[in-house]
């Protein structure tokens, strides 16, 4: 395990010079894409050198020289290393020991790839080509905005300043310190000095901005908070700027240090290659996730605010206050952020069910993951900070979130946070490691939390616990769980320290967090109903015999206190992925299923949809199980359908549109005449009256959309095509985008495909047009032959990106179950370069496996049921 900070395979930066200030000013030239930058730098040279290295990416360096009193030192040769991101810096003469000022000129491309200081553009209310400039770091792009040290625990300060046009707006992570007029149209934006603190949290914006602003209450020293937006839009920000104090202040009392700068900017870029970044005290933003209209919004985009604006919020501490000592680390900074940020969701909104949510969404994405041979463990070393890439993935965050979540369960909510208080007191303005963590959370709790998580960080996969029953005992047994379902003895080592949350608690177990370190166990079967992971608390999935399936399944439909929330929600979950793997029969689950009768909460349908429209979905090319299963789910949705209809009442619970929508989605998939007459019927009158807008609600619209594209054709393309094209709002764009791949025949999915990368989507919105395609049958293998037939533009695209690329190459073929497209999908590879996206390919490939075998498997089995229980 790579846990040494002197890891000889790290590729990093000699340690002979060390940076401790940036005085660093940019001029952009936003006609002609290029900035020019100069750097001068407070440096302690801890050796004597004639060399100094640095990262540089894309820079062009006009000239280097060091200072040091009244000395001064040209450098006489730069050579650049394209591999390691690297410039020399040779000098004729030993630079002495001691401290020095490295100054540097140099100039810059402003790109369009979403990477380092980049242009991202937009149309302005006249209709105008406009652009704004903006950065994006993290992990190594700081590098090409400005030669430095661009490694996490080269922390320094930094003093910015930005040359701009005098009527643009100029933002950094610090508040402006002053203004001084270069020319009068160009003038020089000095920002304070920021505290001491990591590279890829530098960040800078300039442009056309306005901005909505609240100011925190409960803090001694009080936080101005604004929500910067283009021009037009800032009304759009009120959602996030009403939040953000509170969850200021409520991380300020959790975290036990107040929020250490005196303002918090937050901005959405119409361009932006992922969600959100936490830079410190300048968060950037995806539009969709900061941006939120009351009356025309889907209302599940609150909810994506809210939970991203908790998380990058988090970082200001975890991540920004304290940082990981390097990339390998970045789960504990990703995984954290998730938990924690859940945690102020929660907190915040209380009405929204977020717990379960969260069991239903993260940790199912990272028990999906880390079920497969090609997943990773959590902690891996990360020598080359290319690699990072890699694990970007769901299981640094959702795993680590997940481990975490058990982990605080453990321990408890309150003694993991006095650890988490006393772990950020130590570290402050400085770094540290995931041991660090452990340690501190391990002198609060007087526990080894090491000894705990070993299994859970540094091993890949999870267990599986097997249960049974015979002769008045019950004995639970863990084994790695692969969807595969071909364990060897060499896959299958570990003993995982597993809580088991047995309840009712038999009375054998004396430990009360029943933690099972060893293979096995028995206990005597409880009178009634009994189960595992109550709350479904730990990472690990329970296999019960169909007997006790049927028990717990009664449990539920007779709405008993021993099955919450989350254990129907757990129950599910396990059960139908058990299913897919192979370790029970499908049967089992769809019999557990119809115990569900009366489930009235959204995190469950939701769940129950995902799961029985899977099934669906991987049998599509057998007709017989097809057919049946999508009888099988409008049946199950009816009742649903005639209680909740197309409406929404004023001032109804957020929940229950969501489930509403959950169930016309699933009736509308599986074609409930009612629901498909009744979205035609809407839909007709709100293309032809645009008065009646309201017909259709904005959080009913996607589904609305799904169905018309799914059962129309050509004229229902064009209406939401047009739609698109000309929604004011990037969410509506967003909505319209993911129905768009329901079409299904195949010149209208050919020209959903041209769309897809023509001028008119965004790069970073491939992914919602995929979406749609990857989960339409009709869809799947053209889509797939589409990335093949584009390849070459795809990977010039999005070479820079942290994950489009592979999941251009996993969306098409998620659900696609025909085992002889495996060998075309690595043939395709086979001369190809796939460093930056091996492990979304490998996973890809291992998910082709496991569709195809749960197919051959059980298409018999399924139509015979399907045909007993008449579907
Ligand atoms: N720090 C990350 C973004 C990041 C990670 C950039 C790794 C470069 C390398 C940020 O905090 C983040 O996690 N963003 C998420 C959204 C969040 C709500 C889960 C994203 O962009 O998907
Ligand atoms: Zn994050």
């Amino acid at each position: 395990m790579c846990k040494t900070p002197g890891n000889p395979n790290r590729v990093v930066l000699p340690t002979n010079v060390k940076p401790s200030h940036y005085t660093l000013t940019i001029t952009p030239d936003l006609k002609e894409y290029t900035f020019r930058g100069y750097v001068e730098i407070d440096i302690d040279i801890h050796e004597a050198t004639k060399t100094i290295q640095i990262n540089t990416k894309e820079l062009t360096l006009v000239y280097g020289r060091v200072d040091i009193g009244e000395a001064t030192y040209e450098a006489i040769e730069t050579t650049f290393d394209e591999d390691r991101e690297t410039t020399t810096l040779t000098f004729d003469s030993e630079l002495p020991k001691g401290t020095a000022v490295l100054n540097i000129n140099y100039t810059g491309i402003l790109n369009d790839k979403m990477a380092g200081f980049y242009r991202s553009s937009y149309k302005d209310a006249d209709g105008n080509a406009k652009i704004m400039g903006v950065t994006q770091f993290e992990a190594t792009e700081a590098r090409r905005a400005f030669p430095c040290w661009d490694e996490p625990s080269a922390k320094a300060t930094f003093s910015i300043k930005l040359v701009v046009p005098t009527e643009l707006d100029a933002l950094s992570n610090m508040p402006v310190e002053e203004i001084t007029m270069v020319e009068p149209e160009e003038k020089t934006v000095h920002f304070q000095k920021t505290p001491i603190m990591s590279t890829y949290l530098i960040a800078w914006a300039v442009g056309e901005f306005e901005y909505v602003e609240s100011v925190t209450t409960k803090l001694e020293n009080p936080v101005t908070c604004r929500v910067y937006t283009l021009p037009g839009l800032k009304e759009q920000g009120r959602f996030a700027v009403e939040i953000t104090p509170k969850i200021l202040e409520y991380f300020s009392e959790i975290f036990g240090t107040a929020y250490p700068l005196p303002k918090l900017d937050q901005i959405a870029v119409p361009d932006f290659d992922m969600g959100a970044m936490e830079n410190w005290g300048l968060v950037t933003y995806r539009t969709v996730a900061l941006l939120f209209d009351e009356k025309t919004s889907d209302l599940r985009f609150k909810e994506q605010v809210a939970s991203t604006v908790a998380h990058e919020l988090a970082h200001q501490w975890f991540g920004n206050l304290v940082t990981m000592e390097w990339w390998d680390h970045l789960w504990l900074n990703e995984g954290f952020a998730t938990w924690v940020g859940t945690l102020a969701v929660d907190h915040l909104f209380p009405e929204w069910d977020t717990w379960p949510t969260f069991i239903v969404a993260d940790v199912q994405r990272g028990i999906a993951l880390d079920s497969l041979r090609s997943s990773h463990p959590i902690e891996v070393p990360v020598n080359d900070p290319h690699e990072i890439h890699q694990i970007f993935d769901a299981i640094s965050y959702s795993k680590g979130a997940s481990v975490i979540r058990m982990l605080s369960n453990w321990l408890t909510v309150d003694v993991f946070l006095a650890g988490i208080r006393r772990y950020l007191k130590k570290h402050e303005y400085s770094n540290a490691t995931t041991d660090d963590l452990w340690a501190a959370l391990s002198e609060e709790s007087k526990i080894d939390v090491s000894e705990f998580m070993k299994t859970w960080t540094r091993v890949i996969g999870l267990p599986v616990l097997d249960v049974t029953e015979a002769d008045g005992v019950v004995s639970v047994e863990q084994h790695r769980y692969l969807s595969t379902n071909d364990v060897k003895a060499e896959d299958d080592e570990t003993i995982w320290w597993v809580p088991l949350g047995v309840h009712p608690k038999p009375a054998s177990i004396a430990d009360p967090n029943q933690t099972l370190k060893t293979r096995s166990l028995k206990f005597e079967v409880p009178e009634g109903p009994y189960i595992f992971n109550k709350n479904y608390g730990g990472v690990f999935r329970t296999n019960y015999p169909p007997a006790a399936i049927a028990r717990i399944g009664k449990a539920v439909s007779e709405g008993s206190d021993l099955v919450n929330l989350s254990d129907r929600a757990g129950l599910v979950a396990d059960i139908s992925s058990l299913a897919k793997s192979g370790h029970t029969a499908t049967k089992n689950f769809l019999d557990l299923v119809q115990y569900y009768k009366n489930e009235d909460t959204y995190v469950v349908w939701e769940l129950l949809a995902q799961r029985v429209g899977e099934i669906s979905a991987i049998f599509a090319d057998n007709e017989r199980v097809h057919q049946g299963m999508l009888h099988f789910q409008r049946n199950l949705v009816d009742s649903m359908v005639q209680k909740l209809g197309w409406e929404f009442p004023e001032g109804e619970n957020y929940l229950t549109s969501r489930l509403r929508n959950v169930i016309l989605r699933t009736a509308g998939r599986a074609g409930h005449e009612a629901t498909v007459a009744e979205a035609k019927r809407r839909f007709a009158i709100f293309v032809s009256d645009p008065a009646q807008e309201s017909i259709l609600h904005p959080s009913i619209r996607q589904t609305a959309f799904e169905i018309v594209l799914s059962r129309g054709g050509e004229e229902e393309l064009r209406h939401v095509l047009k739609y698109f094209h000309e929604a004011p709002k990037q969410d509506q764009q967003v909505v319209a985008l993911l129905a768009l791949g329901h079409v299904r025949q195949p010149e209208l999915i050919a020209e959903v495909h041209s769309l897809a990368i023509s001028e008119s989507v965004r790069p970073q919105d491939i992914l919602y047009v995929l979406n749609g395609l990857s989960s339409n049958p009709k869809a799947r293998i053209p889509t797939w032959e589409f990335v093949k037939a584009n390849w070459e533009m795809f990977a010039e695209r999005y070479k820079s990106s942290m994950g489009l690329l592979g999941s251009c190459v996993k969306f098409p073929l998620t659900q696609v179950s025909d085992a002889a497209l495996i060998k075309e999908v690595n043939e395709f590879f086979a001369d190809k370069d796939t460093k930056n996206f091996q492990r979304a390919l490998d996973q890809a490939i291992e998910g082709l496996t496991v569709n195809s075998a749960w197919v051959s498997r059980e298409q018999e089995g399924l139509g015979e049921w399907l045909t007993a229980n008449k579907y």
